[in-house]
């Protein structure tokens, strides 16, 4: 469920599951206004729906919706899976727990390299890489956003750990940085380039952006030419889906190589005019 929701991948990627699963069942798009969200949710079952995720911008009407809410949502004040539990409609948020699962795959051993992270965005995808940062175990979240009240609102929800810095200050910041994440759309296709030299950042330094059209972004081409070590978005997209899939169909799903390249190449793939 989505507003816009053409462009997700998910049906794609659950649609893979089932079949290399052998299982019976369906993931579909639903174009969902804001104002129908509370209907449509309302009726899921009857629908004939066991679940579904939702995107934006219904992630936190979702939560609101929710008869029970996991600790992990409730951190984020959002919700982007649904599903039934004992006739209760449940949500859970597993953006967090996606990026981190793709950052174990791609970077073995982060965890213990990892003191300092700087978060680049306050928006909603923020809110849940750094609850699953902390969560983790990191010891210092530095969050920078174009509207500093927002990075000091989100800082403030996470108590000591976590702190805003003037996009401005960066260059100061950098230095200090184990690990940094863009969390804006900064470098999508469509949006504005990311304009950040990251030359203040230490060797050692990972990159990692959650955008991931293009999948190969202007901040991390960057990253790598300086040779820093570097994650890209599209494994928290596939990452995140692994809860979703395993509480509707009962099954806990792989994210193999096979299924990263079908959506390589759907991403890669020219669109039509
Ligand atoms: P999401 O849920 O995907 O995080 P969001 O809540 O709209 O989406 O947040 C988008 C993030 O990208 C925000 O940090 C936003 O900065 P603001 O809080 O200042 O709006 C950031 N962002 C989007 N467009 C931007 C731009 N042109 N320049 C700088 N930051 C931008």
């Amino acid at each position: 469920m989505g507003h816009p929701v053409g462009h997700s991948r998910s049906p794609l990627i659950h649609g893979y599951w089932l079949r290399a699963l052998g299982l019976p069942g369906a993931y579909l798009r639903e174009d969902v206004t804001p104002a129908d969200f509370p209907a449509f949710v309302a009726a899921l079952r009857e629908r004939g729906y066991v679940g579904g995720n939702c995107t934006v911008p219904h992630k936190e009407a979702a939560f609101r919706l929710a008869d029970v809410t996991t600790d992990r949502a409730r951190a984020v004040g959002a919700v982007n899976t649904l599903w039934f539990e004992d006739g209760r409609l449940s949500g859970d948020n597993t953006d967090g727990i996606g990026f981190l699962a793709h950052l174990s795959a791609s970077q073995p051993g982060w965890e213990t390299v990892t003191g300092t992270v700087v978060i680049l965005g306050a928006g909603g995808a923020a809110r849940g890489i750094v609850a699953a940062l902390l969560a983790a175990g990191v010891d210092r979240v530095v969050i920078a956003n174009r509207t500093p009240g927002r990075a000091e609102d989100l800082a403030q929800l996470f108590g000591k750990r976590a702190s805003a810095c003037d996009w401005t200050a960066l260059p100061t910041v950098l230095p200090a940085a184990d690990l940094l994440i863009n969390t804006t759309s900064l470098g999508m296709q469509g949006q504005p380039p990311l304009d950040l030299d990251i030359a203040p950042l230490g060797r050692d330094a990972i990159v990692a952006d959650i955008v991931y059209v293009p999948l190969d972004t202007p901040l991390l081409a960057q990253a790598r030419r300086r040779g820093h070590r570097t994650t890209d978005g599209l494994g928290m997209l596939l990452h995140q889906a692994v809860p979703g899939f395993e509480r509707w169909f009962g099954r806990r799903p792989v994210v193999t190589q096979e299924l990263r390249d079908i959506i390589v190449r759907d991403i890669e793939r020219p669109k039509a005019p």
